[in-house]
């Protein structure tokens, strides 16, 4: 397998919040093109692109109805080419976004299938006969209600893990695996570099389970298969959304000689500060849990994979206001999130506008939303009767997906800079957290992030060296990394408070990081240090 991955230092880019250029209110191909310089900057060298392919867009394009073109609002195949280029050029690498689990429901393929039931691409999708005149099973849809749809026309039921307009691909169907694989060739073919799998460990079901959900018996055969017939002979590198998930079956989907997937997300930390996972019933954050959680994936993977470093994407809130301290301590908090966790080893992700240090917008009534999820979480909750508008509204602000949706803001011009246009979701560019005004303040969360990953790339111990979590208690974190060597210690302070410092910390040792000007008298309020000794 390819062993880039180690080196990788990923920015995600959501393009319909990236930057319009001609003014519809969405971002475009072209944005990201005019951006490549500013991308370069941050010291990433792999972008990952959300879906930019043709959709109807009832998931922001997770619906996809032809998977070998671009988007018309986005641009065009050319101009896709020119952004590869305009990448490659620069030393940058472009994975992709595999979203396979389903298609659209104007996908041609499910277009022919609900045509009939003989039909030759009926068995692409998983169709059921109703049981007792209901639904096949009681599987409940991500975004909602069941996970079945009848259709009229065959008068059965087609599977969707998601949205109504998101039917589930038959992965039992070998000609819907080679239709993949080949869909896969093209773009590697073209000079693509990977893929991130959309809820790829969902693509072989078990139906045996009470609720819906994948890791099915044949998903290390599924995906092995398309190791052997694309991946492999390109040397693509993968990363697959893979949720609840344990730190051994990541290693069975990503180990060296599994020729599986490179590398999986592990989103547990990600859970926390919700009630059972429920990103719509706020609890406190438990912090200790956080670290614990990070530690115990280093600790797992350390065998035989890389982890992935990730703590916002375009399914979160924003980092800060999940949590830092976004009143008191909006630039430390940031910081120290930033160096706790990409001091770690693994592939360090960050999303668009992350490396301002952005907290959630305020979204002022329903109106403003987009999310399908969060508009149909609303009208479930509302149903119950349990709650008032106001309180939905706060339920909404704390969860909803479109917290990390709005555009970059990029200066504090009209609608941030993002649209000369009205923009397809509300904008917001607050006073202090834009590019322009980041990109010349020294001690910006933008600068930061320059800094801490120009450290990764130059220093061996933090790149590949051995993880050691040292301490974890009352709000501070101490670990280390190792490597020929050289050991970089990492302590943070992750609380408002001021705080000792651990005894195991170093007393001696070259500071390489520090969110504050102080050459001592640590720890300050979410002060984070990175220090080298021999
Ligand atoms: C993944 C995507 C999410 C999408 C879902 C269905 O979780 O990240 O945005 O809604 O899959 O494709
Ligand atoms: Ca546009």
């Amino acid at each position: 397998m390819e062993q880039w991955h180690k080196e990788a230092v990923v920015y995600q880019i959501y393009p319909k919040s990236y930057l319009d250029t001609n003014g519809d209110g969405i971002g475009d191909l072209r944005g990201i093109i005019d951006k490549l310089d500013y991308i370069k900057s941050l010291g990433v060298n792999t972008v990952w692109l959300s879906p930019c392919y043709p959709s109807p867009g009832d998931d922001n394009g997770y619906d996809i109805s032809d998977y070998r073109g671009i988007a018309a609002e986005y641009g065009t195949l050319e101009e896709f080419k020119e952004l590869l280029e305009g990448m490659h050029s620069r030393g940058i690498r472009l994975l992709m976004d595999l979203v396979v689990n389903h298609t659209s429901d104007e996908h041609e393929w499910f277009v022919e299938s609900r045509k009939s039931r003989d039909n030759p691409y009926r068995d692409y999708y998983i169709w059921r006969d109703p049981v007792d005149g209901k639904e096949p099973n009681g599987w409940t849809a991500a975004f909602g209600g069941s996970a079945w749809e009848y259709d009229e026309t065959t008068g059965q039921y087609y599977l969707h893990l998601f949205s109504k307009k998101q039917p589930d691909l038959n992965w039992e169907n070998p000609k819907v695996r080679q239709e993949i694989a080949d869909m896969i060739n093209y773009w590697l073919d073209m000079g693509v570099d990977g893929f991130r799998c959309d809820v790829i460990n969902n693509i072989s079901k078990d139906f045996t389970r009470p609720y819906a959900g994948g890791n099915g018996p044949r998903l290390h055969e599924f995906l092995h298969e398309l190791h052997v017939k694309a991946l492999e002979p390109h040397k693509a590198l993968t990363v697959g959304e893979t949720w609840g998930l344990s730190p051994k079956q990541a290693l069975d989907l990503t180990g060296e000689a599994r020729g599986e997937l490179t590398m999986t997300f592990q989103f547990e930390h990600l859970l926390l500060g919700r009630v059972g996972g429920d990103k719509f019933d706020p609890e406190p954050l438990d912090k200790k849990a956080f670290v614990d959680i990070l530690a115990k994936w280093e600790e797992g993977l350390k065998e035989d994979s890389y982890p992935v470093l990730v703590m916002e994407n375009h399914d979160q809130p924003r980092a800060l206001s999940r949590f830092g301290d976004r009143e008191k301590y909006p630039y430390e908090s940031a910081t120290m999130l930033a160096a706790l966790l990409y001091g770690m080893r693994g592939v360090p992700f960050i999303y668009q506008g992350q490396e301002l240090g952005l907290h959630d917008p305020t979204f002022r009534s329903l109106e403003e939303y987009r999310d399908i999820e969060t508009l149909n979480a609303y009208a479930e909750l509302k149903a119950t009767g349990k709650w008032t508008d106001e309180e939905l509204l706060a339920k909404m602000q704390y969860g909803s997906r479109d917290c990390g949706r709005v555009p970059m803001p990029w200066n504090n011009e009209k609608e941030g800079g993002f649209t000369t246009g009205t923009p397809w979701i509300k904008t917001q560019a607050d006073p202090g957290y834009t590019v322009a005004e980041q990109e010349n303040d020294p001690k910006s969360v933008l600068n930061f992030y320059r800094k801490l990953f120009e450290l990764r790339k130059n220093i061996p111990a933090l790149a590949d060296g051995e993880f050691k979590l040292l301490w974890n208690e009352d709000d501070v974190s101490v670990y280390t990394r190792t490597a020929e060597g050289i050991t970089v210690y990492v302590v943070c302070n992750f609380s408002a408070e001021k705080k000792d410092l651990p005894d195991c910390f170093p007393r001696g040792g070259a500071i390489l990081l520090n969110n504050y000007d102080n050459e001592k008298e640590w720890l300050r309020p979410y002060q984070a240090l990175w220090i080298k000794t021999k």
